[in-house]
């Protein structure tokens, strides 16, 4: 094991490929490239025009998170270059002098960028496939390609309850998928989406499974596949406790603390399956590195370690301290959240919970002249719990020897520079850090205003327990009254 700086040297004078950039991943993975390997020569990154600003605007926008306060200093457009694209179109969109631009600079690809939400129509799903496609094939035609990393997720094979760093067969081989999806309307296609769907729970990780297949056939240079578990708020870099979105673990964590969300069906002993944000990117850029030095290609399972894992009931117990620390102004309830793992009895829960709660807060609503909101954003709410529910109630076990094997090959300075080993995670800090960093970047709420929510959530606390002792002392007085109706009877 050297103890010099592999890691960095490997990126110096690459010219990197980059998708998914203005994604949660892709802006850690960006901050870091341009932080720890300003060495680095160009990277390319593809943006596509979205909600009114074009992909240029949008650039400039990205830089604008405070992610990249770190880097603020520097000189960005030395090193940052906009292709403008798209991968919901055919052949990515690209312009032709961008085309040929990338075949001929390129010599690193890390393609991230996918469509991550579980219930989108198989059709949307595809732009994930045929994305991969046309990145691959554009890939082929660049000259000095040294290595090509793919960004799929640890779920992509969890019809299988143990999971390999190995590829598997796919459930369909993407030109099929393609061919098929093409010639069948849309209707056609959503009747038969099960049947193709089988046993995998949603259009996202059927897609994902087939990108894979893909990426093993196509392209002869050194690949790494790098499988995220569920990737959460950073744990070190820029700052700790990062977070853009309210879509994985920080965001139920937050939406729970915030007393919206009550229940959840989940099994607690279960093993919660989540990675910090800026140990996936580590682990990404070190996945380049070491495909370029042995010239092979593989496969990285990374999910946490074995030694040092967590439940879900324990990340709950985690979580309850950094609650009463730094509580937020915006929570409209005292939290009340529990797994619970009975099907049944979790339903029972979410109507009375949730969708009574729901319309009785829209009938306050309507009564005081406002529009309704609660019922219709507890139902989504509950369709995407739904969703979860295949991941948080499952159990599956991953191979990780290559995750372990690529740490003990870093040397000493990259293990600093790039660390991903979640070996010593502190996962009480980690719960902290995540608490405010929530708090900070999602709900923009600032530290001085914690004393206030202090004060709202002791209010909370004690509304809350005297509407539960009010609940249960009019059930009392109803059973009371029904036995006494009861007993006059007979
Ligand atoms: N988040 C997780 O928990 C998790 C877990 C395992 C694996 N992963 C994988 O990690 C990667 C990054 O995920 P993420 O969490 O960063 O997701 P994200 O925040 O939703 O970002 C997705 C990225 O893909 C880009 N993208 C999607 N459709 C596109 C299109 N048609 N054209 C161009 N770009 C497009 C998005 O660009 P726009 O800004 O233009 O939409 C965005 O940059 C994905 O490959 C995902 O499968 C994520």
């Amino acid at each position: 094991m050297s103890s010099e700086a592999q890691i960095g040297e490997f990126y110096k004078d690459l010219t990197i490929f980059l998708t998914g950039e203005t994604g949660f991943l892709g802006k850690i993975l960006i901050e870091k490239l341009l932080r720890r390997c300003w060495d680095l020569n160009k990277i390319y990154v593809l943006v596509r025009p979205k909600k009114d600003k074009s992909a240029k605007e949008r650039l400039e926008e990205l830089f604008e998170y405070a992610c990249f306060d770190l880097i603020k200093s520097k000189n960005l457009s030395e090193k940052v270059f906009l292709i403008s694209g798209d991968c919901q179109k055919p052949h990515l969109d690209l312009g032709i002098q961008d085309a040929e631009l990338l075949k001929k600079e390129t010599t690193c690809v890390i393609h991230a960028a996918a469509n991550v939400k579980f219930d989108q129509t198989l059709k949307e799903a595809l732009h994930n496939v045929r994305a991969t496609r046309d990145v691959l094939e554009l890939a082929k035609e660049m000259q000095n390609l040294k290595v090509f990393v793919h960004v799929s997720t640890v779920f992509s094979n969890c019809v299988n309850s143990h999971i390999e760093e190995r590829f598997y067969t796919p459930p369909m081989k993407s030109e099929n998928l393609l061919a098929l999806v093409d010639d069948l309307d849309d209707n056609t296609l959503q009747a038969i989406t099960p049947k193709l769907l089988g046993e995998y729970p949603n259009t996202y990780v059927y897609t994902k499974c087939i990108t894979e297949d893909l990426v093993k056939t196509s392209l002869q240079v050194p690949k790494a596949i790098v499988r995220p578990a569920i990737v959460t708020s950073t744990i070190e870099e820029p700052v700790p406790g990062w977070i853009d979105n309210v879509n994985g673990v920080t965001g139920l964590a937050l939406i729970a603390g915030l007393g919206i969300l009550r229940s959840m069906h989940a099994k607690k002993n279960n093993r919660a399956q989540f990675v910090p944000v800026d140990y996936v990117a580590n682990c990404i850029l070190a996945a380049a590195w070491k495909a370029h030095r042995s010239g092979t290609t593989t496969i990285y399972n990374y999910t946490g370690h074995n030694k040092n894992m967590i439940t879900w009931g324990r990340f709950l117990e985690i979580m309850e301290p950094p609650y009463w620390e730094f509580p937020s102004e915006k929570i409209v309830w005292y939290l009340c959240f529990k797994f619970r793992e009975n099907e049944l009895w979790h339903k029972i829960c979410v109507f009375f919970l949730h969708t009574v709660v729901a319309y009785f807060v829209d009938f306050v609503l309507v009564c005081v002249g406002k529009a309704t909101i609660a019922a219709k954003n507890y139902r989504r709410l509950d369709k995407t719990m739904d969703l979860l529910s295949y991941f948080s109630m499952g159990s599956w076990s991953f191979e990780q020897d290559n995750v372990l094997e690529l740490w003990d090959q870093m040397g000493k300075e990259d293990k600093k520079m790039f660390k991903f080993s979640m070996e010593d995670v502190d996962w009480v800090k980690y719960g902290q850090d995540s608490t405010l960093g929530a708090r900070m970047y999602l709900l923009k709420e600032t530290p001085d205003t914690i004393p206030k929510a202090k004060k709202k959530l002791k209010i909370m606390f004690v509304v809350h327990y005297a509407v539960v002792a009010l609940f249960w002392y009019s059930l009392y007085k109803f059973m009371m009254y029904v036995a006494s109706s009861l007993h006059g009877n007979f």
